[in-house]
């Protein structure tokens, strides 16, 4: 299924045994899950890579102590062989490399960050992590980074979240209570973890985001079919891909409400600590030189976090919402870096394909040449306008939980000034959320859903209420963060 005037095909099969394309391709059925589970185990030759990972974690499968307890993963990394040359005889296996590149990347993390975590668990600042990856873990994840077109470093999709789980029973499928992690740093292998919760909420999420692609594409070709097409049958299609996005986002929200039960917020910030990138963090003042590549130079990248999942940007772009101009909004584009290639060509076309076809224009019917003459036009137009209030709602509402997160799993736990992607953190997730709050407000008031013949309704009316009370307290919350911890407004 094509993007409207693109040649971006959206899949409808997901080929789960097709090991010529990327794990991550976007589909109406699994949406940005993975095209098939993530593979759980790798080719004997990666045996010691096996070991090592297993032996790993702060509390193994077994439940004793790993390498990670008693800081000695930086001496066992030194024993593990250079397998780059082993990995090119799978080099045409690309969800293979995929795996390959989800473990490597969990080595690396490891290695690099013990050191704040032997800090963190003395109750110390985090101090310098390792700046240096030697040679048999460098060489690995640049090449199955360049066979996958990840970057060279844990990434959310790729590698930590949603390339991280396995079915317990393979005939239950992606029930939350037959999901398991395939690799942890800390006591992740327990699935009743506060590790193992906060990723796999995440995948319990993102299982929902088939049928906001689908719906994406239904509104989209709508749109696409302008010439010629009954305004009545169009508009009715379009409402319906809207409705198809608005239920499924519906899911997502109350699937994110779960995480306050399955991941603890006092727990978050102690495994917290291996998921940090190496971009704006005071433990990699200079980033990280990989033995063998870019000429020594050192390089850094933004580490594993949410940001980089595609739901919500899909949602910015179809919904065309402004963010402001601040140097904030551009963290928020880099963020759009660090994800599979395919979703990250997907949310480029979407962005142009709904800016080319005037997908808000059309919503709202403002414009006198969409003005509806018949009473079912005018009805169908005015839940348009419903519609478009309640995708920004379920916009807002993921953003308002995500800023109630960072207040109560960050900031009330610790003073590191920075997430693990590197944004800060009382002022990033707020510049998004009051921005959709703002869009709210200035939509309902132009198309004057208040009252009269545009009166959008009661349930708008109540969206509209919440909208106006968060929008006052966030900015009183984030004024007095700021002010606690001595940061501007504008990060
Ligand atoms: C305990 C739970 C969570 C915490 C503490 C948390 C924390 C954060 C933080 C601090 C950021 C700022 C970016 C950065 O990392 O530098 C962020 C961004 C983000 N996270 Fe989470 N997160 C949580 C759960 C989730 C879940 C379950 C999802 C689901 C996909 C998610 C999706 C996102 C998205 C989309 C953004 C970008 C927000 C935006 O565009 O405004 N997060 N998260």
């Amino acid at each position: 299924m094509l993007i409207p005037n693109t040649s971006f095909d959206v899949l409808e099969d997901t080929r789960p045994d097709d090991v010529s394309m990327p794990a991550f391709m976007v589909s109406t059925t699994r949406g940005f899950l993975p095209r098939m589970d993530p593979i759980v185990t790798l080719p004997s030759e990666f045996d010691a890579v096996e070991d090592l990972l297993q032996s790993m974690p702060v509390s193994t499968r077994s439940g004793r102590p790993g390498f990670l307890a008693t800081g000695q993963l930086g001496d066992e990394v030194q024993k593990l062989p250079d397998l780059t040359e082993t990995i090119e005889k799978y080099r045409g296996n690309i969800p293979l490399m995929n795996a390959l590149y989800r473990d490597y990347s969990f080595l690396a993390s490891a290695y690099l960050l013990e050191p704040c975590h032997m800090n963190f668990m003395k109750g110390e600042p985090y101090g310098l992590a390792r700046s240096f990856l030697p040679a048999q873990l460098s060489r690995p994840i640049a090449r199955c980074a360049e066979l996958t077109g990840f970057k060279p470093f844990m990434e959310y999709a790729g590698s930590y979240a949603l390339f991280n789980y396995r079915l317990q029973d393979p005939d239950k499928g992606l029930e939350y209570d037959n999901l398991r992690l395939i690799r942890a740093f800390e006591h992740g292998l327990d699935p009743l973890s506060s590790e193992a919760g906060f990723v796999l909420v995440h995948v319990d999420m993102v299982k929902n985001s088939g049928p906001i692609i689908a719906g994406t594409m239904s509104a989209l070709s709508a749109l696409g079919k302008q010439n010629g097409a009954d305004p009545t049958v169009q508009r009715k299609t379009f409402n319906e891909g809207l409705r198809t996005v608005l239920g499924a986002m519906r899911k997502v929200n109350a699937v994110m409400e779960t995480m306050w039960g399955k991941s603890k917020p006092r727990s978050y910030t102690s495994f917290r600590t291996f998921i940090f990138g190496i971009t704006s963090q005071s433990m990699f003042p200079d980033g990280v030189v990989y033995e063998g590549i870019n000429d020594g130079k050192p390089m850094s990248f933004r580490g594993e976090s949410g940001a980089n999942d595609s739901m919500i940007p899909l949602m910015d772009n179809l919904l065309q919402i402004q963010m402001p101009s601040t140097p904030l909004t551009e963290i928020l584009q880099d963020f759009r870096e660090y994800r599979p290639s395919n979703h990250r060509q997907f949310l480029v076309e979407v962005k142009q394909c709904s800016e080319d076809l005037g997908t808000k224009d059309f919503a709202l019917g403002l414009d006198p040449h969409y003005a509806a003459s018949a009473d079912e036009q005018k009805e169908l137009l005015l839940e348009s306008r419903r519609l478009w209030v309640k995708l920004l709602d379920q916009v807002r509402d993921f953003r308002w939980r995500h800023w109630c997160f960072a207040r109560e799993y960050i900031l009330k736990q610790t003073s590191h000034p920075t997430a693990t992607g590197g944004s800060p953190i009382v002022t990033w997730l707020p510049n998004q959320l009051q921005a959709v709050m703002e869009e709210m407000v200035e939509i309902y008031e132009n198309v004057g859903g208040q009252v009269g013949p545009t009166d959008l309704g009661a349930e708008c009316r109540d969206i509209m209420d919440l909208a106006n009370r968060q929008r006052d307290t966030l900015r009183k919350e984030v004024d007095k963060y700021c002010q606690e911890r001595g940061v501007g407004v504008r990060g």
